[in-house]
């Protein structure tokens, strides 16, 4: 098979430590939403993996909902503008609904996906964030279940891309050649 040459990346975060984060939060989220039912929405493209692991660590009834959303192309550039790319199959009225997030940046898509979902009548909603980098806020939001607090650095793997590269490294790394910041 012939192999194409990508940019390196150096780990971050390994699959132990992601797997070991997962169950935490799992445990977390399944002892808050005891006796109710979730409305999973799971953020595309870059929450698949991360929403697929957090399922399987909470043992409630749940509905798994998808929310596609493009907020940087290829540049990396946060305009603030997000395009809906797909979208929930069915309401969410009175559910009690669950983000999945992969990373809150400048929060401005977090922002955007809340106003979206609260819109329609929810009874609540949460956030559960694999990774926040908050030297880079401009929208404050609040993230109710966080993996991990990163720096400034550009990441990719565990669903993350640079230009849809790299989501399948099953572990979180930097870019060693970091994309341009907006
Ligand atoms: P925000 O609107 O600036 O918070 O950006 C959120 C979105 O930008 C995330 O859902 C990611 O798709 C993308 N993003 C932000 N930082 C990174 C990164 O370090 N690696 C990969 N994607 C990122």
């Amino acid at each position: 098979m012939t192999q194409i040459a990508e940019p390196p990346v150096t780990p971050l975060i390994s699959e132990s430590a992601l797997a070991d984060r997962v169950r935490v939060l799992g445990e977390q989220i399944q002892k808050d939403y005891a006796n109710r039912e979730l409305v999973i929405v799971s953020v595309l493209k870059g929450s698949f993996l991360f929403a697929a692991d957090l399922v399987r660590a909470i043992d409630l009834p749940m509905r798994i909902e998808f929310f596609g959303v493009r907020s940087y192309g290829a540049a990396t550039v946060s305009s603030g503008e997000v395009q809906i790319t797909l979208d929930l199959t069915r309401p969410i009225t009175g559910a009690d609904v669950l983000v999945i997030e992969d990373i809150v940046d400048t929060g401005l898509t977090l922002t955007y996906i809340l106003e979206q979902l609260r819109a329609r009548g929810p009874r609540s909603v949460n956030v559960c964030a694999l990774l926040h980098k908050p030297s880079r806020a401009v929208k404050p939001v609040s993230i109710d279940y966080l993996g991990f607090t990163i720096e400034d650095v550009f990441v990719v793997g565990y669903g993350l891309d640079y230009a849809e590269r790299h989501r399948n490294l099953p572990y979180v790394g930097v870019l060693d050649q970091p994309p341009k910041k907006p």
